[in-house]
């Protein structure tokens, strides 16, 4: 009945136009879809989703205005303060013409990435209601506020932006783990930020996140919200979601896998942002072969600073890996991390890549570069206990370690043991009865309310 009464209701997202937010919002599309309701995907020109991965939707691309300086800069900030400014008539015109192309098809509501938060007025405007998505932890917004905060009292740079002190507000956080990044300016990065926590506009905000890793953080975090918070995820494990990569996934790697022994091998990813430079690729890559373990490493093209994709790596390296090691350009990470024979995850800790092992249960070794990357290594290491946060410059011995004892050691036994039980619980969350699953139903009774 609820399938009936959704049916001629359209739902317009506007994603983020970076991998870590597209993924989780088309996710979210999936499952509202399955629900019955109409997507409508409004987007940037700028890393566009490819529309044939998702026959059910119905994509429409926006004059975004960036310039081919700004794209290439690669200052994720600078893009995403320049499409807030840029779009605001161009977002107008479509929506409008979405809903004269379609009047019986009436807009029920927006839903957008809260970084794109120019969509709101328009929304409000046209007088369509709009829910905001929280792609990244709670507990990253918590420690976003204190940076806000610390920075508008003037006590932002520190002395020393390595400090062990604890910040306050956040449990188990220290000022070196505030979500900081070297993109622009933190008056910049503030303006941003600040934008994104307006919740004024807002009927619900959903956040990709889920009652069992954030308990304490979404408490507080309610405590101080107007608005009906929706903790829903893991968003890619709710409907069977196509993949929404920006880039060609290797699915060759699959095969080699195939030939792997059970969680016999370290997948290694720093996700679709983050880069090294020549020396960390070279302790990274003997590290790997040091430890003796098989391994699955993606090294994005550009990611490895001057050169196109793995030119830099050491002399002799891939002779002496041999058949042991596998490097590919970008993988089908979901379908990598449910493979059998992984057993670890190196990770840089984005919090899609953090909710795809947790729910996997799959141990990680943590090298966060920036943002809540810093947050997610210290819940991975300190709180949930499942992995091993490596916070010094990289280095082959310690990795070598490290590697060795996430996946074989008998110290790392408790590690694998406590990621299995966490899997358990994510999975609990999302069925009939879990907290996800309720916060799912309540979702879609309230946008049919609206
Ligand atoms: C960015 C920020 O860096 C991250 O900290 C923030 O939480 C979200 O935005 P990114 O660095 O790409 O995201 O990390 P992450 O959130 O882990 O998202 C990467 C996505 O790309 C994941 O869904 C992962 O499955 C996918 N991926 C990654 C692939 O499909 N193939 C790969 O080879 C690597």
């Amino acid at each position: 009945e609820m399938e009936k009464k959704t049916q001629s209701n359209r739902l317009v997202l506007f994603p983020c136009p970076y991998q870590g937010h597209i993924n989780p919002m088309l996710q979210l599309g999936s499952f509202l879809h399955s629900k019955g309701f109409s997507i409508t995907v409004i987007h940037t020109q700028f890393n566009s989703p490819n529309p044939s991965n998702h026959p059910d939707f119905t994509f429409f691309p926006i004059q975004d205005g960036l310039t081919a300086e700004e794209i290439s800069s690669g200052n994720a900030v600078a893009i995403s303060l320049a499409i807030n400014a840029n779009c605001t008539a161009s977002f107008r015109q479509r929506l409008t013409q979405v809903m004269e192309q379609d009047p019986e098809n009436k807009i029920t509501c927006l839903i957008h990435d809260d970084v794109m938060y120019f969509t709101k007025a328009v929304a409000k405007d046209l007088n369509i209601p709009n829910i905001m998505l929280r792609t990244t932890s709670v507990t990253n917004f918590l420690a976003r506020t204190a940076l806000l905060r610390l920075h508008s009292k003037g006590h932002i740079p520190f002395p020393d932006s390595r400090s062990l002190n604890p910040l306050p507000d956040v449990d188990h956080l220290r000022l070196k783990d505030l979500p900081t990044n070297n993109f622009d300016t933190l008056e910049k990065y503030s303006e941003l930020a600040g934008n994104a926590h307006d919740v004024r506009t807002a009927s619900a905000i959903v956040w990709n996140t889920t009652d069992c890793l954030e308990q304490s953080s979404l408490a507080q975090i309610q405590q101080q919200c107007p608005v009906p918070i929706f903790s829903i995820g893991p968003l890619h494990r709710i409907e069977a979601a196509a993949s929404s990569s920006l880039l060609e996934e290797d699915t060759t790697c699959i095969g080699w896998l195939d030939k792997q022994s059970n969680n016999a091998v370290i997948y290694v990813s720093l996700g679709s942002v983050a880069s090294i430079n020549e020396k960390e690729l070279a302790e990274m890559a003997w590290g790997l072969a040091n430890s003796k373990q098989p391994f699955l490493w993606v090294i994005r093209p550009g990611s490895v600073s001057g050169s196109n994709w793995m030119e830099q790596l050491p002399q002799g390296f891939i002779e002496e890996i041999g058949e042991r090691g596998y490097i590919v350009k970008w993988a089908h990470q979901r379908k990598v991390l449910s493979h059998r024979a992984i057993g670890g995850f190196w990770s840089h800790c984005g919090w899609n890549s953090t909710l795809e092992s947790l729910s996997e249960g799959i141990p990680m070794i943590c090298t966060p570069s920036f943002g809540d990357q810093n947050v997610h290594s210290r819940y991975v290491s300190l709180v949930w206990k499942v992995g091993l946060h490596l916070d010094n410059e990289l280095e082959r011995g310690e990795i070598e370690r490290a590697v060795r004892k996430l996946m074989v050691d008998a110290d790392g036994g408790v590690m694998r043991v406590r990621a299995k039980d966490l899997k358990e619980k994510i999975e609990v969350s999302l069925r009939n009865g879990g907290s996800s699953y309720s916060f799912l139903n309540k979702l879609v009774e309230l946008i049919m309310s609206l």
